[in-house]
């Protein structure tokens, strides 16, 4: 389908981990129209986190149809998507329904699997191939247990009618009618099954998590016809696709090599641009497919921390000690400091650069003077020392940084930001928009529906930095708390 004469909104289907969300963009950059809906998640046993794929659909077409209706269906020229990745949905090609509970990204229930993969000596392999590490953070384990372990998920691969897929080839699958079974490269690079290089899906994992190559997608472009879509009562081209990191990452126009970025969402993903070819991390970070385009990837590499703003939603969900995360600012600076507490927020585990599905949160340094303030602003800082600790691994694999372009909700806050800037020594950009996961995936709708010749083209047009924060603590102070920091890491990880 070619874009509806006189239509000139991108509609972008922002599908995360708590909440999905529809975001209408004008080419310049503006949102005309956001509408979120919270997604439920479940918890069945210790350490497994899943999704009603069902209502992760429910709840996106209910957000696109609403957003639309808003802005006027016409107006609509194209659609993207981007989504929480990793979460891998099971489907049924003939009933379109979901046979399966969703397997979301934060989930540890293929911890011991993985690590007797790595106990057989295959991680050295997997990482050459895929670029990432044997962790349960990624689909393939999640992929291989669903069919050792769910009867109906076997019972319809036996069947011949067993469809699976990342959420936004699932969304992609009910948007267009059961018409394109399509993952974009992005999301096909974080699922343990995809040769980095060749962007095609490689035999030899295959067949190491014995995942049968006819359930999974084809994997595409990120931009271009990638399907259409009549559920807004018109045929409308979905012309974006995008992991929400990767799009993020585009939405802060980080498109030469050097750049980064770090969104502060339900965890904190740091991309570092690398350009044409992909490069290794020798320091446990991941490499990662930033974009496909006109079948040509460019890579990243990745730092992926699995609690930021969960850390936050604890402190007012588990332990009450907050009403609302907006709160966090004022107590954080309530306080000249810490008062020695030491938060590491290892509430799923650690992600990189250790990599310990198995470590528990630590709280350490309490005192009877320990106040919430204190450890309000100890959750705060630790988004800064998790941060620093990526940032390092990229300078030690090479990629020094200059400066860190940061989004997500948590950058709302200001204090919040000159911490980071504190903690890793370095200038830390805002954009305006800090919907960026969003802006990114439209500004890959309008290059894919031809609004915008390249990437760089739509970032001129729609992306834009609003505040520097400049870091201000003198550099001893800084390096007492990375020491600090890494004492009470050593007491986090398991031995
Ligand atoms: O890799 C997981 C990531 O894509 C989840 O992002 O924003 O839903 O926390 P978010």
């Amino acid at each position: 389908a070619t874009t509806p004469p006189g239509a000139n909104l991108l509609l972008v289907l922002d599908a995360g981990t708590t909440s999905t969300r529809a975001i209408a963009f004008t080419q310049g950059g503006e949102i005309v129209a956001n509408l979120g809906k919270p997604i439920t998640q479940h918890y069945p046993r210790p350490g497994w986190v899943e999704h009603d794929a069902g209502e992760i659909w429910r709840a996106s077409r209910d957000c696109l149809i609403e957003v639309a209706d808003i802005v006027g269906v016409p107006r609509v020229a194209a659609i993207a998507i981007t989504n929480q990745r990793e979460t891998v949905v099971f489907w049924d090609r003939v009933s379109g329904e979901p046979v399966a509970p969703a397997i979301v990204w934060q989930d540890r229930r293929t911890a011991e699997a993985c690590a007797a993969l790595q106990a057989a000596g295959h991680e050295a392999m997997v990482q050459a191939v895929t670029g990432l590490i044997l962790d349960p953070y990624f689909s393939g384990t999640k992929i291989r247990w669903a069919l050792d372990n769910w009867p109906a998920v076997a019972a319809a691969q036996t069947a011949g009618r067993l469809l699976v897929g990342t959420v936004e080839s699932w969304l992609i699958w009910k948007l267009s009618a059961g018409t394109r079974h399509i993952t974009d490269a992005t999301n096909a690079s974080r699922t343990l099954l995809m040769n980095l290089a060749a962007c095609k899906w490689s035999p030899e994992l295959l067949g190491l998590f014995g995942v049968p190559a006819g359930i999974l997608p084809q994997i595409t472009d990120c931009a271009g016809a990638l399907a259409t879509t009549a559920l807004l009562g018109q045929e409308i081209p979905i012309t974006g696709s995008a992991g929400d990191q990767q799009a993020a990452a585009i939405g802060q126009a980080c498109l030469s090599p050097g750049q980064l970025k770090a969104t502060y969402g339900t965890g904190c993903f740091l991309l570092a641009h690398t350009g044409p070819v992909a490069a290794k991390s020798a320091h446990r970070l991941l490499s990662t497919v930033a974009w496909r385009l006109a079948g040509v990837p460019a890579y990243a590499l990745e730092g992926s921390i699995f609690t930021a703003g969960a850390a936050v939603q604890w402190l007012r969900d588990g332990l009450g000690i907050i009403g609302d995360s907006r709160e966090t600012e004022a107590l954080a600076q309530s306080v000249p400091d810490s008062g020695g507490v030491v938060f590491v927020p290892a509430l799923a585990g650690m992600g990189a650069p250790h990599w310990q599905p198995g470590a528990r949160g630590t709280l350490t340094g309490l005192s009877g003077g320990t106040t919430r303030a204190h450890i309000v602003r100890a959750t705060l800082e630790a988004m800064g020392q998790q941060t620093a600790d990526l940032v390092d691994a990229l300078a030690a694999d090479g990629v020094p940084a200059e400066k860190l372009r940061v989004d997500g909700g948590m950058v709302a806050n200001d204090w919040l930001c000159q911490d980071l800037a504190d903690s890793l020594g370095i200038a830390v950009e805002r954009p305006r928009v800090i919907e960026t996961t969003a802006l990114g995936a439209a500004m890959l709708a309008g290059v894919g529906a031809g609004l915008f010749a390249d990437l760089h083209t739509a970032a001129a047009a729609m992306a834009a930095p609003d505040r520097t924060f400049t870091p201000v603590a003198a550099p001893e102070t800084r390096a007492a708390r990375r020491a600090g920091w890494a004492r009470a890491v050593r007491q986090t990880l398991v031995p």
